[in-house]
């Protein structure tokens, strides 16, 4: 199956997208055939003020994927802005999508209502949905990896398809349909919605020590104040992360937890541990990986990238007559 994500460079990836989105893509790359793209058009659409800093964002995030396993070699990496094809073919679709759709995108309201400080109420920013749309079928993808806030954007994505199949009277295009993660949700060290924008996250690039000193800032179960008292890990944040990173200590800590054997600031100081620990390889292999070296990966994903897009292109142009 060919499966396409994307991921828009605005910041330093965190353990939010590793669990979210990564582990993933690592995993499907090794039956299938994957492009993964940085959106870097559509960051532009809310950081347009400053786009300086997008180049930069694109580059550290194509070294957490690759220092997280995602292969060069067996997956297409590349930069969306690189491939003009992605233009041409949001132009097409732009004229066939009608605005009614775009105005009652939920995620299209939500983002107004997030960034607020950004000025995103433009023409180009209601087009996100319709690039999207183009950044799938550009490559005939039939899968895609999001999470559950895209589902709006997949949807629009089939609508757009089936209308123009309609409208040209062509099949061309499989209709994209969503992979969701199985993992569940990890929150951010304050148990809100792990986000830039509440800095409650820790960046995969992050080092030792900040990690730790990030972790031990992590709430946990509210009822649980003096040492005696017995905890409830299945409403504590910090159960919620070994459960994720360190399974098997589950059932150790349920124990220490609930018998009261341990205090929340020794099971943090071992869960940062864990999490030091778990993250030690990836720190290793990025350590290693020299700008130009992405700089080369994005070249070839480029390329690669092309191929497929300008062969998509002249098909849609064909059937249109154009
Ligand atoms: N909108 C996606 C996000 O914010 C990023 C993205 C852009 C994308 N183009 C894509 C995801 C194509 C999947 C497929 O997460
Ligand atoms: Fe949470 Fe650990 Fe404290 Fe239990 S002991 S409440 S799991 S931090």
């Amino acid at each position: 199956m060919r499966i396409l994500s994307g991921m828009r460079p605005t910041g330093p990836l965190h353990i939010g997208h590793l669990v979210g989105a990564l582990l993933n893509w690592r995993e499907f790359q090794k039956e299938n055939e994957c492009l993964f793209m940085v959106a870097d058009y559509h960051a532009l659409m809310s950081e347009y003020k400053s786009p300086q800093d997008i180049k930069n964002f694109s580059i550290e995030m194509v070294k957490d994927w690759i220092a997280l396993g995602i292969d060069p070699e067996k997956s297409i990496i590349f930069l969306q802005s690189e491939v003009k094809e992605h233009l041409e073919l949001f132009m097409i679709l732009a004229c066939l999508t009608p605005l009614s759709w775009l105005y009652r995108s939920p995620t299209f309201k939500d983002q107004i209502k997030e960034l607020k400080d950004k000025e995103i109420t433009n023409y180009g920013f209601l087009g996100y949905p319709v690039l999207q749309t183009a950044d799938i079928i550009l490559y005939k993808a039939e899968r895609v990896p999001v999470g559950s806030d895209q589902l709006p954007h997949l949807e629009l994505a089939r609508e757009i398809v089936r209308r123009f199949h309609f409208i040209y009277k062509t099949q061309i295009f499989p209709e994209p349909q969503p992979l969701l993660s199985k993992t569940p949700k990890l929150l951010g060290l304050d148990a809100r919605k792990m986000s830039k924008s509440y800095n409650n996250y820790i960046a995969l690039s992050e080092s030792p020590d900040q990690i730790k000193k990030k972790i031990m800032s992590m709430f946990t179960d509210p009822q649980r104040i003096r040492l005696s008292d017995p905890g409830h890990p299945e409403v504590c944040n910090v159960f919620n992360y070994y459960l994720i990173f360190k399974k098997e200590m589950t059932s150790d800590v349920k124990d220490w937890c609930i018998n009261a054997k341990k205090g929340c600031t020794e099971c943090k100081k071992i869960l940062a541990d864990v999490l030091i620990e778990y993250l030690r390889p990836f720190r290793e292999k990025r350590k290693d990986l020299t700008d130009a070296y992405i700089e080369k990966v994005l070249k070839e994903g480029n390329k690669k990238a092309r191929a497929i897009a300008s062969a998509t292109i002249k098909e849609v142009k064909s059937v249109m007559g154009l």
